[in-house]
């Protein structure tokens, strides 16, 4: 049975991509990922490439499972760590039920980067992916969080929830205003930039689409 690697590359310098994952690449006969990874492990890519997109991913990734079953090495590169808000969950989810040696290299993830940029321990940090589809009650728990006095840690999403959302959605549930906000922008990539705020300031402000979100958890109901 041949391996199928779901491989973390990182936050999108090559300076973060581990040896694991460029080993990886190396050995694979069939590498699929987004064009942006592709370009990024290009370096190390042997065999043939397949573009991702968000069109042809179920086709794709199905095929991806298929070449695994008939013995080849396949690699499918995920940004960050794959098992946050990665491609390990839909390549999973194909490679039930079939003969494929399914494992994972994992990834610095954006997350891990973003709280080294703040010197930020985030072992009590509330983890959130706010991609499209993600229901109330995980906006809720944002809140909750931080009123627990607990930092949160957000990756946005540019359609579905930008951090100008996030930050007033806080305002519209009690939060002080005066709330530590930190967006980090594009981490360890050109324009790296990081953004110290309020919730009042950020929620006037744009932001990188490529970001991350930290607010921290000393948020409790205004004047109390
Ligand atoms: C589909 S999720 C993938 C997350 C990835 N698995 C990880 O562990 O970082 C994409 C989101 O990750 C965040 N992200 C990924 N790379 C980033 C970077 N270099 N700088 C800032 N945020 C990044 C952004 O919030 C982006 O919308």
């Amino acid at each position: 049975m041949a391996k199928l690697s779901v491989v973390g590359i990182g936050p999108g310098s090559p300076d973060y991509v581990t040896p694991a994952a460029r080993k990886s690449v190396r050995g694979a006969e069939l590498v699929v990922g987004a064009e942006r990874s592709l370009s990024l492990m290009k370096s190390e890519i042997r065999g043939v490439e397949a573009t991702l997109t968000a069109r042809n991913m179920n086709e794709l990734l199905e095929l991806a499972v298929a070449a695994a079953e008939e013995g080849k090495e396949v690699a499918i590169l995920s940004t960050g760590d794959p098992g946050f808000s990665g491609l390990l969950r839909p390549v999973a989810r194909h490679a039930q039920g079939r003969r494929v040696d399914l494992c994972v290299i994992p990834g610095i993830s954006s997350i891990q980067a973003c709280a080294a940029r703040l010197c930020m321990s985030w072992e009590d940090a509330g983890l959130f992916s706010l991609h499209r589809g993600a229901p109330p009650e995980k906006w809720s728990e944002l809140a909750r969080t931080i009123k627990e006095g607990r930092d949160i840690i957000v990756l946005p999403d540019q359609k579905a929830s930008s951090p100008r959302e996030i930050v007033r959605f806080l305002l519209s549930q009690g939060l002080d205003r005066r709330t530590p906000v930190f967006v980090c922008e594009s981490i360890t990539l050109r324009g790296e930039r990081i953004v110290g705020s309020t919730l009042e300031n950020a929620s006037e402000l744009d932001f990188d689409p490529l970001c991350v979100v930290v607010v921290k958890g000393t948020g409790s109901r205004e004047g109390s």
